[in-house]
């Protein structure tokens, strides 16, 4: 802080003598900047810059060879390798400047951001046990076979896709119920050793990188301690809690429409298998006629694919140029036409999980750009991301190395999808010529497109919980690492969800849905999920696209096109990166200094609103015992 500006602001003379007492307080507490120390931190900046532009060069070229490209892997190993005998040298050069307590705020706080040894801190025993236990439970997924049903012998189908498109398009109770505990048997009791095994492995890492309590360390990443973190996860569920009962009694009625009382009694927490094939629909992006209970079947879903073929934007190019355009209009400056003509086309492997990305680099003075075939409307809404990212990493280049990132993972991607969401509103979509019948801003098709994104986003929040306070309450010691029972608990409390049968201690469930890598964390990918609402409901009010009570201006129908009060606040707080903690971001950006689920529950509203109405009609009960 540079005490002449507070100075200058100063006008009450109390309030200055307040001020002036601080700034020499926190002087003498912060010895002025030591010139060794901020060399090292001038170079350390500069040295992790050229390391990390080497890593994203390797990811690029994997990204463009593909997944299984020899050359690209090996690169990716060999800059790894690098950054780690860096941040070797730098941890014990680190802990001498820490003692040593130099610099100010600022400078203590890059300290602080330096990259950790995390497994890498464990004795090389322990570090090649817990690398084999992660890769053993990652490629258990990957190369798990499963036996198909009623064919003991034919044992080589994968959960995904195999087992996916045949409980998708399966009718057949018994053998959707089949799969359920196949896929359960083969990941969770072989597993069961390695998991805890695990688990204990984690616990040690957490010490040796500082953390005395592991559960701290789970939550590293967000700079808040665990029982701050599960107190903020808590408090979002709560407040999700009432929206999420009512969608659940609404699910859990079409559920006993489709499959009877007596598998889907009342009052119960709802099968879990047949429930995840329910809405796993709303991820496939299947048609209007598969969903049963629909707010208005007749009016159907809105599907922009065709429209944007007749319109002309029957390319990439074209569509980057339209949304670079958008961000134009939030006041954000034209991307360059260099980014577009370097930029290059993925184009291997498995289609649908092609993303249009953005590529920055620390040193190097550049930004390069892939992206997929246009294949429909997702590839269009992607594009928002993309280019919002590209927003994201040119305003925090103001900031050193350390402070590039974003304030914790997944922030950046909240952001993005804010800006995707309120491109798929129909006022917006209806400007760009995209839509032209007038039913699509009406409250039926609007119910439909909530009910979509509802399943999409509220039925996940429940289930990324689960997952966290499970590895939490075993890193913290509140449950033993295999506590099935527990696990069904927070199961079944939370998500609504039970087992098809009873499941004991006997079996391990756990690993079954940790779908990525043993140690991820999702709470920062939930509260990611919240956050873009927040964001939308903010930006929708500071450009008056939103007021609460009037029916003619509901937050989901909000179009931020061409409001350039948006892109300052957003380029102010973008180029904080992570210099300051997220909740100081958040103050800049959304004048709270937390996040809150509030700007999804006014987003939901009207479907709230409707899953009411609808619940008491048709005398649907609401939770479960
Ligand atoms: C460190 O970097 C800053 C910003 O680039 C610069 O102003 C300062 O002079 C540098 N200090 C040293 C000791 O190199
Ligand atoms: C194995 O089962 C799957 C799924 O039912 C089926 O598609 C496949 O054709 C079967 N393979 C053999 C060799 O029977
Ligand atoms: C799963 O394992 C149990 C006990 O080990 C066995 O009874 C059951 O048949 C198995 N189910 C499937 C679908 O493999
Ligand atoms: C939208 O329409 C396109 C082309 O008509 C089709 O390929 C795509 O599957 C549709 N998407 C949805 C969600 O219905
Ligand atoms: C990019 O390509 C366009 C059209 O081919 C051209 O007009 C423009 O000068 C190029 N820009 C750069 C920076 O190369
Ligand atoms: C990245 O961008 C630079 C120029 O900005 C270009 O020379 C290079 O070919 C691009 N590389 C890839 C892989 O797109
Ligand atoms: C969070 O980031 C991870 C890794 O980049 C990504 O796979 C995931 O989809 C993101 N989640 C959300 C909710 O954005």
């Amino acid at each position: 802080m540079n005490p002449l500006i507070e100075l200058r602001k100063c006008g009450n003379m109390w309030l200055c003598l307040g001020v002036l007492l601080l700034v020499g307080l926190s002087q003498a507490i912060n010895p002025l900047p030591d010139p060794v120390f901020e060399t090292f931190l001038n170079e350390t900046n500069q040295q992790l810059a050229v390391i990390y532009d080497q890593a994203v060069l390797a990811q690029l070229l994997s990204e463009l060879r593909g997944p299984n490209d020899l050359v690209a892997l090996l690169e990716i190993e060999v800059t790894d390798e690098k950054l780690l005998k860096f941040v070797r040298i730098l941890t014990t050069r680190k802990a001498k400047f820490k003692r040593l307590g130099l610099g100010d705020a600022l400078q203590k706080r890059q300290l602080a951001k330096f990259p950790q040894l995390g497994y890498e801190a464990l004795p090389s025993r322990d570090l090649d046990r817990v690398y084999a236990l992660a890769s053993k439970l990652s490629d258990n997924y990957k190369n798990v076979n499963l036996c198909a049903y009623r064919q003991p012998s034919n044992c080589s189908l994968k959960l995904i896709p195999d087992i996916q498109s045949i409980v998708q398009a399966s009718r057949d109770l018994e053998e959707i119920e089949y799969y359920w505990f196949e896929w359960r048997n083969r990941t969770g009791l072989a597993t069961r050793p390695q998991f805890v095994a695990f688990m204990d492995l984690y616990k040690k890492t957490a010490q040796l990188n500082g953390y005395p309590r592991a559960e701290d360390y789970w939550f590293r990443s967000l700079e808040l301690e665990a029982k701050d973190s599960m107190a903020l996860l808590d408090h979002i569920m709560h407040g999700l809690r009432p929206l999420f009962l009512q969608f659940h009694a609404h699910v859990r009625g079409s559920l006993r429409k489709m499959h009877g009382e007596h598998l889907v009694p009342r009052n119960r927490p709802y099968p879990q298998h047949l429930a995840e094939v329910f809405i796993g629909n709303a991820f496939r992006r299947v048609e209007a006629e598969w969903y049963m209970d629909l707010p208005s079947p007749l009016t159907g879903l809105l599907n922009i694919t065709q429209e944007m073929h007749r319109q002309g934007l029957t390319t990439t190019q074209r569509i980057f140029w339209n949304v670079a355009e958008y961000f134009r209009g939030l006041g954000f400056p034209l991307l360059e036409s260099s980014l577009w003509n370097f930029a290059q086309p993925v184009s291997f492997g498995d289609d649908d999980r092609c993303w249009h990305k953005a590529w920055r680099y620390y040193a190097l003075p550049r930004m390069n750009f892939t992206y997929c075939p246009l294949k429909d409307e997702e590839r269009f809404f992607n594009m928002f991301e993309a280019q919002s990212d590209v927003h994201f990493y040119r305003s925090a280049s103001v900031q050193p190395t350390l402070f590039q990132e974003e304030p914790f993972p997944n922030f950046s991607d909240a952001i993005g999808k804010c800006f995707s969401l309120a491109a798929s509103s129909p006022r917006y979509l209806q400007k760009l010529g995209l839509i032209r019948e007038k039913k699509w801003k009406e409250l039926p098709a609007r119910l439909n497109r909530l009910y979509i994104l509802g399943l999409r986003t509220i039925f996940l929040l429940p289930v990324f919980y689960v997952l966290d306070r499970y590895r939490v309450e075993v890193l913290s010691g509140h449950i033993a690492a295999d506590d099935n029972e527990a696990y069904w608990r927070f199961t079944e409390y939370y998500t609504g969800a039970r087992a098809p049968t009873k499941r004991t201690n006997e079996q391990f469930d756990v690993p079954a849905k940790l779908l990525m890598e043993v140690d991820d964390q999702y709470a920062s990918h939930f509260l990611s999920i919240v956050l873009q609402f927040q964001l939308l409901k903010k930006f929708c009010i500071q450009s008056g696209q939103f007021e609460r009570d009037n029916p003619r201006k509901p937050l989901d129908l909000c179009d931020l096109s061409d409001h350039r009060e948006v892109g300052g606040v957003l380029k102010k707080a973008m180029s904080l990166g992570s210099s300051v903690h997220y909740r100081e971001v958040l103050r800049e950006l959304v004048g709270e200094p937390e996040i809150s689920v509030d700007g999804l529950l006014t987003y939901f509203q009207p479907f709230h609103d409707w899953l009411q109405q609808e619940n008491l009609k048709n005398g649907l009960e609401v939770g479960w015992i």
